[in-house]
């Protein structure tokens, strides 16, 4: 497997949505803080770069669910990192890499249900709806994408091409 040469979205293109996504949350938290729950370890450059384009005070916690292995999903969820506290009575957004068959999310949604926060959302970099197994809808989404398997900007094969600052499609080769 390797990577084309030109991203399927590029640094810029990237920079310039999480930077329009940030101003948006902005206004729809106004006056509110916000837990942002970042999605470990996928959404963690995504959410690193648009909790500073967010104006009001942000509570970061952090979760954990594993549900992938190499490009084949298992729908089974196991969360190996929880949020330090309780969420109830708190305006929550999680923050996701990719929604692509929706098991992750809607089992990450129903556990932060449990804790009856005052409101909870979420927001994905990455949609792949045609993929969708689960109904789980995403509040705010960077850029709808084809089904294909992509990599960088936190997105890994076997936790390798994170660190691209785009996003690329992983072809056979
Ligand atoms: P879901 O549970 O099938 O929605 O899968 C969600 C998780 O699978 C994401 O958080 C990613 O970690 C991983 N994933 C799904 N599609 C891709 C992809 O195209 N590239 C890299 N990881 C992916
Ligand atoms: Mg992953």
């Amino acid at each position: 497997m390797e990577i084309g040469n030109e991203p399927l979205i590029g640094a810029d293109a990237i920079q310039a949505r999480v930077e329009d996504l940030g101003a948006e949350i902005s206004e729809a938290y106004a006056g509110r803080t916000l837990t942002v729950i970042p999605v470990l370890k996928g959404a963690c450059l995504f959410a690193a770069d648009l909790v500073r384009h967010v104006s009001v005070p942000v509570h970061l916690e952090f979760i954990r669910a594993k549900s992938y292995r190499g490009t084949l999903s298992t729908g089974a969820v196991e969360f190996t990192v929880l949020p330090e506290c309780s969420m109830t009575g708190c305006d929550v957004l999680v923050v996701e890499d990719i929604l692509d068959t929706g098991h992750t999310a809607a089992a990450i949604l129903d556990r932060l249900m449990a804790d009856a926060p005052a409101s909870l959302a979420l927001c994905t970099l990455l949609d792949k709806p045609s993929r969708r197994v689960r109904e789980v809808y995403a509040d705010y989404v960077g850029f709808t994408i084809d089904n294909r398997f992509v990599v960088g900007y936190g997105l890994d094969c076997d936790e390798v091409y994170r660190n691209l600052p785009g996003v690329y499609v992983l072809e056979a080769g």
